[in-house]
This record gives C-alpha cells, sequence and structure tokens, in this order.
C-alpha cells in the first residue's frame, strides 16, 4: 500500500479545432455542441464533480470563449426568469454555473494531448489528478473515475480506463498490453501504443478518455518527442512510465465494460444523442415510439452530401 497525495483536480483538454465537425465547429467549439439540452462539456465537468474533483482546468484555445461563458452566470437572464417566476428554466442555467471552481489557460500552440496535460502543470502541482477527454461521455450510472481514483490511490502510479473494442477499430484509439494483478479487478499496463494498425495491436483494449495520472508524468512529457500524427502523445509518456520502477512508476488499468457514448465524430455523436434522449423521462417514450415508426416505413430520406 502506497501512501499518495488525494486526488482533488481535473484537467479538461478543450484546444482541439473540431475540424471532424466542420462546418458547425468554424466559430464555435466542439464541446459546445448540444448533447439533448446540455453541451456535451457540462457532463464531462458533472462525471468529475460528481467524484469530489471540483478545481478544473480547461486547457483552451482560440474559438473557445462560449465554453467560459456557458459556466460564468448570466446575471441579466437570471433576472428575467426570477421576474417571470420560471424557476424551472432559472435552474437549468445556474447548474452550469455552481460546478466547482473552473479555471482556464490557453494552450498556444496545440502540440498535442501530451502537450496539452503539460500545460496543467503549474496548476496540478505535485499530487495526482484526473484527465477527461470531451469527446468520451461515460453514462452517470456506471462507476468508472471513483473507481480509477480507489485504483491510483493504492497503487500509487498511474491509471488509464480500458474498454474492448472490435479489432478493426483500435486504430482509433492508444491500445494496451496488459495482464491481471492477482486478488484484484485492476490490471497491469506492459506496453501502450497510439494508434496501432489493427495487424499491428498488441490487443483489442482500447484507452478511452479518462486518465489518473501521477505527477511525474509532466517530467516524462517534457522529455518525450512527437510521435504519431507530429504529436507529443500522453499514450508515450504512459508508456515510459509503464516501464519505470519506484516512485511514480507503474501503469494500471480499469476495464470499463459500462456505457459510454462517443461524440468524437458526426455519427457516434448522432447516435449518442438519440441514445440519450430515448432514456429521457420528459420524451423518451415519444422519441422511441416515433422511431419506430420512422425506421420501420422505410426511413425513405433522400441522402444529402453534407460537408
Ligand atoms: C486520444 C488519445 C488516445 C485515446 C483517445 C480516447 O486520441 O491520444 O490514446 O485512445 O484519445 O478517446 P484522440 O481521440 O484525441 O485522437
Amino acid at each position: 500500500m502506497s501512501t499518495t497525495k488525494p486526488v482533488r483536480k481535473a484537467v479538461i483538454p478543450v484546444a482541439g479545432l473540431g475540424t471532424r465537425f466542420l462546418p458547425v465547429t468554424k466559430a464555435m467549439p466542439k464541446e459546445m455542441l448540444p448533447v439533448v439540452d446540455k453541451p456535451a462539456i457540462q457532463y464531462v465537468v458533472e462525471e468529475a464533480v460528481s467524484v469530489g474533483l471540483d478545481d478544473i482546468l480547461m486547457i483552451t484555445g482560440r474559438n473557445k470563449r462560449a465554453l467560459e461563458d456557458h459556466f460564468d452566470r448570466v446575471p441579466s437572464l437570471e433576472a428575467t426568469l426570477e421576474e417571470k417566476g420560471d424557476e424551472k428554466k432559472l435552474a437549468a442555467i445556474q447548474e452550469s454555473n455552481n460546478l466547482g471552481d473552473i479555471h482556464y489557460v490557453r494552450q498556444g500552440d496545440p502540440k498535442g494531448l501530451g502537450h496539452a496535460v503539460l500545460c496543467s502543470q503549474r496548476h496540478v502541482g505535485a499530487e495526482p489528478f484526473a484527465v477527461l477527454l470531451g469527446d468520451d461521455l461515460i453514462d452517470e450510472r456506471d462507476e468508472l473515475l471513483g473507481e480509477m481514483i480507489r485504483v491510483q490511490q493504492a497503487t500509487g502510479g498511474s491509471v488509464v480506463a480500458l474498454m474492448e473494442v472490435p479489432r478493426e477499430a483500435i486504430s482509433a484509439y492508444g491500445c494496451a498490453m496488459v495482464s491481471p494483478v492477482e486478488g484484484e479487478s485492476f490490471v497491469q499496463v506492459h506496453g501502450l501504443v497510439e494508434k496501432p494498425a489493427p495487424e499491428d495491436a498488441p490487443s483489442n483494449l482500447a484507452i478511452i478518455g479518462r486518465y489518473v495520472l501521477h505527477p511525474a508524468v509532466f517530467g516524462v512529457l517534457e522529455e518525450t518527442e512527437p510521435g504519431r500524427g507530429g504529436e507529443i502523445q500522453l499514450t508515450d509518456a504512459l508508456q515510459t512510465l509503464a516501464r519505470r520502477e519506484g516512485e511514480g512508476g507503474g501503469v494500471y488499468g480499469v476495464v470499463f465494460r459500462g456505457r459510454r457514448y462517443d461524440t468524437g465524430d458526426k455519427l457516434s455523436y448522432l447516435k449518442a444523442v438519440v441514445t440519450l434522449a430515448c432514456g429521457r423521462e420528459e420524451f423518451g417514450e415519444d422519441l422511441r415510439s416515433w422511431l419506430r415508426d420512422f425506421v420501420s416505413e422505410g426511413a425513405d430520406v433522400p441522402s444529402t452530401a453534407g460537408a
């Protein structure tokens, strides 16, 4: 049992250009895309806060002002809703400004996920911290981050979230080589490779966008050369830590078997929205029944090219 500082902070990189969603992301951050009635980023912040991580640092870039506005108050709108006595809408807009203590730092020159995490060094300091990527939404009924924090505290190393994916899909993810840890529900990570071709992948275990990291990762990231895509890869830094023994060394994995919604590309995003909307009490049943009719009628709509 190692003694380690508690995990209190969450880092959320949001500096990506969102090119997979053009043209909608031309002037709007992809993290603000609505997932039913909340921007995607709000689900991620809520997840961090739900496990006690209420010190949140967003690593931002240009075009991201809407994010700061969303987590801020809007006194004029609050006053209007108060005057009207519309408690429900008032609560809905206040929800996002009462979510923890949110800080922002600019990444400047986006040089990859590893570089984004390195930008959090001053804020995080010498304590373990969580990293949450906005493209992955984890169903609030399924536990992941809390379990990862427990594993970090028990091992004193770094922890990644893993999920089994079809082999042909592994090239979209970091891929882990693991072995079981006796008597434990987590696994030890021996090797990591960023976005391998399916034939070179050491397993079908993909890293999904949740990490709980030992601060030793910062020193490693400083030394990490650009990797896949010419970017400084967090996966490469974790590969170094996986091989390191002693303080800050060791990488472990929590294999997630719950519900994850990918919002990283247009089709996955649409599926995530429909899935979550179908689960909503106020209109889920109506939507499901409309979808059944729509599909059984052959969903006969002409294709448009889109972007
Ligand atoms: C990043 C990581 C990758 C991980 C993925 C999870 O890739 O580099 O290892 O599997 O997030 O979503 P990205 O999707 O940003 O290209």
